[in-house]
């Protein structure tokens, strides 16, 4: 039977058959996580780290909802070329910016930073900066996230030196399964 969240996948799916740039992404993702909540099966968060739950991944894009506890965050990442939407499922989610010094090494510069709300949708590419996400006001928040093309590991940079480092990225839960961290 089909389900809004399927519903969602499909349409991104024939999106990005079309148009590789995604133009028609952020509507459907407002639409979608302004109104539904059978996302749920995906809601899983854990100690110590926020949580990358997959729920469709095709040669275009990946689909995934990310779980933020109280107090938990990404570390500052690149996108690895790639055009990223997130749009808010539950909670506010804080999303800042940075970019390296010109020389590479030294402190990262702090940019703007943003809170958006359920049905928000905010769009990053490495163009604009790297970033990082957590839940707003150390309260727990969850949000969708749309990737294209997918990507299995970024480049993450420590804020103090701005040495680069390269991670795999890993999914704690695969279409409701739970499979690692
Ligand atoms: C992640 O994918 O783990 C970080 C969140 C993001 O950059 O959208």
């Amino acid at each position: 039977m089909s389900s809004p969240i399927t519903e969602l996948c499909d349409a991104l799916d024939t999106v990005f058959q079309q148009d590789p740039r995604g133009t028609a992404v952020p509507g459907l993702l407002d639409a979608y996580t302004s109104a539904h909540s059978d996302w749920e099966f995906c809601r899983h968060f854990i100690e110590g780290q926020y949580t990358r739950n997959l729920v469709r991944h095709t040669e275009n894009y990946e689909m995934m909802v990310l779980c933020w506890g109280r107090g938990q965050e990404s570390p500052v990442h690149s996108h690895m070329g790639q055009r990223c939407w997130m749009s808010v499922l539950e909670g506010t989610v804080e999303e800042v910016h940075f970019r390296r010094q010109e020389e590479g090494l030294g402190p990262l510069i702090e940019g703007s930073s943003r809170n958006f709300n359920k049905g928000q949708t905010a769009f990053i590419n490495d163009d604009i900066a790297l970033h990082l996400m957590r839940g707003a006001g150390g309260e727990a928040a969850a949000s969708l996230h749309v990737y294209s093309k997918p990507f299995a590991a970024c480049l993450t940079y420590d804020c103090d030196t701005g040495v680069e480092s390269a991670i795999p990225l890993t999914y704690h839960s695969v279409e409701g399964v739970v499979s690692g961290v």
